[in-house]
């Protein structure tokens, strides 16, 4: 059997550049991973299984639907998987796309043969789950360059919404905006944090006007005493904020929990 683990993804920074005439469209994120996320087993077996667990197991499918088995039909393999959701579902930190990674890599442990190409077939953010740490991301998701950036306290808040990407993307009212601006080469988090307030979510504008309840997070966030920047990740609805140190993180997780009971609150470590 293997263990395998699914960090969440943060789009800490997401221009949409173009649209491909397949309707994709051309980005350029920088994105990294959260030291918390899904649990997953993989066992060899007679047939795909999944055998979901977890605070987040709700609207998740356990059949063909759910990208893990389609990985693992991906990868030619029979496992049965578990799969202890912590993510939630639908909210722009890469869920599926998580897991499907984290399944790939524990096949090609379980199998000791490489992810076959092609896995962006299952999801455009598959490539960059597969990587994993630190990176920035272009063309359609394919294109990945490891990036070297401080690990970075922060808080993940979801008001609870679900939200379609396709919709968000229909949306957009410009697909033209400029690319990032280029990086900073820096270990220290304010000077990496003040590059990144001059960066874009650009999906912010289009995923406002179908969900408002993301501008009372990003209103709240802004507000958090110590935070050095704040954004959405992805097409939302979950927001960041990001520390310069953990004990400044933890507090703001217990100030939205205490007046926010509802929203999803998280706190993690970036890399
Ligand atoms: O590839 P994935 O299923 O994760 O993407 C979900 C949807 O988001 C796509 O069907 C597409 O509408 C939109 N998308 C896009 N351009 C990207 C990535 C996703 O238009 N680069």
């Amino acid at each position: 059997m293997i263990e395998g683990f699914a960090p969440a993804k943060v789009n800490l920074a997401l221009h949409v550049t173009g649209q491909r005439t397949d309707g994709y469209h051309l980005l350029d994120s920088l994105v990294m991973f959260a030291d918390f996320g899904d649990y997953l087993t993989l066992q060899k077996a007679e047939e795909i299984s999944i055998s979901l667990s977890g605070p987040r197991v709700e609207g998740v499918p356990a059949d063909a639907r759910n990208l893990c088995w389609q990985a693992a039909r991906f990868f030619g393999a029979n496992v049965a998987i578990t799969l202890e959701k912590h993510l939630p579902n639908q909210a722009g930190i890469g869920g599926g796309s998580a897991d499907a990674a984290a399944v790939l890599r524990g096949l090609s442990e379980l199998y000791q043969r490489p992810v076959p190409d092609g896995a962006e077939m299952l999801g455009a953010d598959l490539p960059v789950c597969l990587h994993g740490r630190a990176a920035r991301l272009q063309g359609v998701g394919e294109v990945i360059t490891p990036l070297d950036v401080p690990p970075l306290p922060a808080i993940l808040v979801n008001p609870g919404c679900a939200v379609e990407t396709p919709q968000i993307f229909k949306a957009l009212t410009r697909r033209d905006y400029a690319a990032l601006a280029p990086l900073p080469q820096t270990s220290s988090r304010r000077e990496f944090c003040a590059w990144l307030r001059e960066q874009r979510n650009d999906l912010i504008d289009p995923a406002l006007r179908l969900f408002p309840e993301i501008g009372a997070v990003l209103t709240r966030l802004s507000e958090l005493p110590g935070q050095l920047h704040y954004g959405m990740s992805g097409s939302g609805a979950t927001c960041f904020t990001l520390f310069d140190s953990r004990g400044e993180a933890d507090l703001a997780v217990r100030d939205i929990q205490r007046d926010q009971p509802d929203w999803w609150v998280q706190d993690c470590t970036l890399s």
